[in-house]
Parts: C-alpha cells; structure tokens; sequence
C-alpha cells in the first residue's frame, strides 16, 4: 500500500469546521434560488473567482454574505447532510463541529430552526454513514458578551443537541478575556469549552484562552511557537490543538505549506490534530488537507498514526466511542 492510499484510508475525525464553512457555490446557488435570495454574482464561476482571501477578515465577509442563503430546517438539514456524505468518502468517522447561531439569528432565523435541522442530519449520518457527531456553539467573537450571553442562555432549552462552546471570527482585537463570564457561565452549566486561539491572534491570546476562559482544546493555535515556556506548557498538559493547514495557507498566515509550524509543533510533543475548517471556501476537505501536509513534510507512516491517535483523544466523546475509534 502506498503511502498516499495509507494517508487516506486512516480513520478520520473531524474537529475543527464550521458548518456553514462546508456551504459549497452549488448548493449556495440552489438555496439561493429557494429562498428567492439574490447573490452578488451572476455564476458559480464568478463566486469562485471572489474566493481569493488575503487575511481573515476578507475570508469571514464572504462566509458570513455566503450563509445568507440559510433559511429553513430543511436548508441547514441540507447543508450539513451534504458534508456528512462528503465526509464518507474520506473515511471520516467521528465530527464535532461549530455553528454560528448569532450569525443566523441576527438574520431572524430562530434557533429552534438551526438546531432541528443540524441535529437531523447528526441523526442520519449516524443511521446512514455509521459517522458519530457532536455540535459545539460557536459565539462571534466580534459581537459583545452580552450578545453571546444572551445566545447561551436562549440555547439552554435546546441543551442536548450541543456538547460544546466555542469562540470564533475576526480575532485581532477579540481577545479572550473579553469572554470570561460567558465561558464560566458555559462550563457551570456542563459544557466543554474551546477557542480560537493564535492563529491570526498572538500566543497571548492562547495563554489567555487557557488561563481565563478554560479551555479544553485550542483552535488554530499555530502561533504558540513564538512562546517557549507556553509551547512547553501545552505540551506538558496535553492540551490538543485543531490545526488547520489548507485554511492558514488560503488565509495567508503562511506563505506557503513548507512554512507552515506544524513541524515544531510535532516535534515538541503537542498534541496535534489535523482538521479542515472551512472545506468549501479552503479548496479541500480531509484527505486534501492530509495530503497537503505530506506534500511539504513527508511525514512518516508513524507521524500520521500519532496524528490520528491524537485526534481520537482529543473528541469529546465517551470513552466507549473512544474506544471503538482506536
Ligand atoms: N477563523 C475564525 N473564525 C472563523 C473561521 C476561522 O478560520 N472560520 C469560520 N469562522
Ligand atoms: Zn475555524
């Protein structure tokens, strides 16, 4: 067996995507139209050609223009139903993803719609594509606290449909600490916490998420290079991180793959997972990103197990679930 079919025949587990970042031009056209919901561009084309992002910000203003187009049960059922069939042909086997419910509530869709439809899909690619999943609540970190107060506590009623709380968007000028209280409110309440963390945003910001908002995964997280005594710390607590290598190239954190610090991250022990984001809008899904990162380092057969182990024990799932991913 090649190296390439070993890479894509690994179990996969997925966490860290956005949802509506799996929201391909097709299907954005065929809501669209739906919906009766105008699109800036005239072609699937032309909507391709705008995806050329040179920083973070450029990249959410059409992510967040893109999910204009969600509306019903049935759209968000759509939306993740088509990423739970893409996900069979990498071998994904376990997902735990975010949602954006400010995003979508600020556009008066209910929350009561978001999670009926999410949580159908989970259902069905449970039954259907034998793929596990869990949902994690992702608050905008360029709205207020109290904005994402008020979504967590309008989200309680829907409690069992999500596992999670997490923290996303333009990140420079969103430090953690602006979310302290929500986070503590989150985890009094059971829920695991995650964040974006350094990825545009300085180690500062991961030191931050660890200490203030308690986080038990970091997001990104790919700057902690620039800090000796924090890389060593989360190697040390075995913090995992959500690498997202297709996404920091297309969003220019690096220049190119080989810059990428993946690398230095494996090489001090970080517990490392591989991820893909925002697979629609990154130019790939899983199996892309995996052979992206074999085309710049030529990992070996024993580098990509430990990956693949990390990301097992980096899910949130029951031990049972744990253990029949091993
Ligand atoms: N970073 C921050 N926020 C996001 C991203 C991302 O890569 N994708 C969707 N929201
Ligand atoms: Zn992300």
């Amino acid at each position: 067996m090649s190296l390439t079919e070993f890479i894509c025949g690994l179990p996969k587990i997925e966490l860290h995507l956005h949802i509506e970042g799996t929201l391909e031009p097709e299907l954005m056209f065929a809501l669209a139209e739906r919906n009766g919901v105008a699109l800036p561009y005239a072609t699937i084309d032309e909507l391709r050609a705008a995806y050329d992002f040179h920083n973070l910000q450029s990249f959410l203003d059409l992510y967040y223009q893109g999910m204009n187009v969600l509306k019903t049960e049935q759209d968000f059922f759509d939306l993740a139903w088509a990423y739970f069939t893409r996900c069979a042909q990498d071998n994904l086997r376990h997902v735990e993803f975010f949602f954006d419910p400010q995003a979508h509530l600020e556009r008066g869709v209910g929350l009561d719609v978001q999670f009926a439809g999410l949580n159908r899909a989970c259902n069905e690619a449970e039954k259907e594509l034998s793929i596990t999943s869990s949902i994690i609540l992702s608050f905008l970190r360029d709205m207020t606290e109290d904005s994402a107060l008020a979504t967590l506590e309008a989200a309680l009623p829907y409690r069992e449909h999500f596992i999670g709380v997490g923290l996303d968007s333009a990140e420079v000028g969103n430090p953690p600490e602006k979310f302290v209280r929500v986070f503590e409110r989150a985890r009094a309440e059971g829920f695991h916490a995650v964040a974006h963390a350094g990825e545009e945003g300085p180690a500062d910001y991961i030191q931050q998420a660890l200490d203030l908002l308690k986080i038990e995964r970091i997001d990104h997280g790919v700057r902690c290079v620039e800090d000796d005594a924090l890389m060593k710390r989360v190697a040390e607590e075995h913090i995992p991180l959500t690498v997202c290598p297709l996404s920091n190239l297309y969003l220019k954190v690096i220049d190119r793959m080989e810059d990428h610090t993946l690398p230095q991250l494996l090489a001090a022990g970080l517990k490392v997972t591989l991820n893909s984001d925002d697979p629609a809008y990154f130019g790939g899904y899983m199996n892309d990103n995996f052979l992206a990162v074999q085309k710049a380092f030529s990992l070996s057969r024993e580098q990509w197990v430990t990956l693949t182990r990390n990301a097992i024990d980096a899910t949130f799932a029951s031990a049972a679930r744990q253990q029949a991913l091993h």
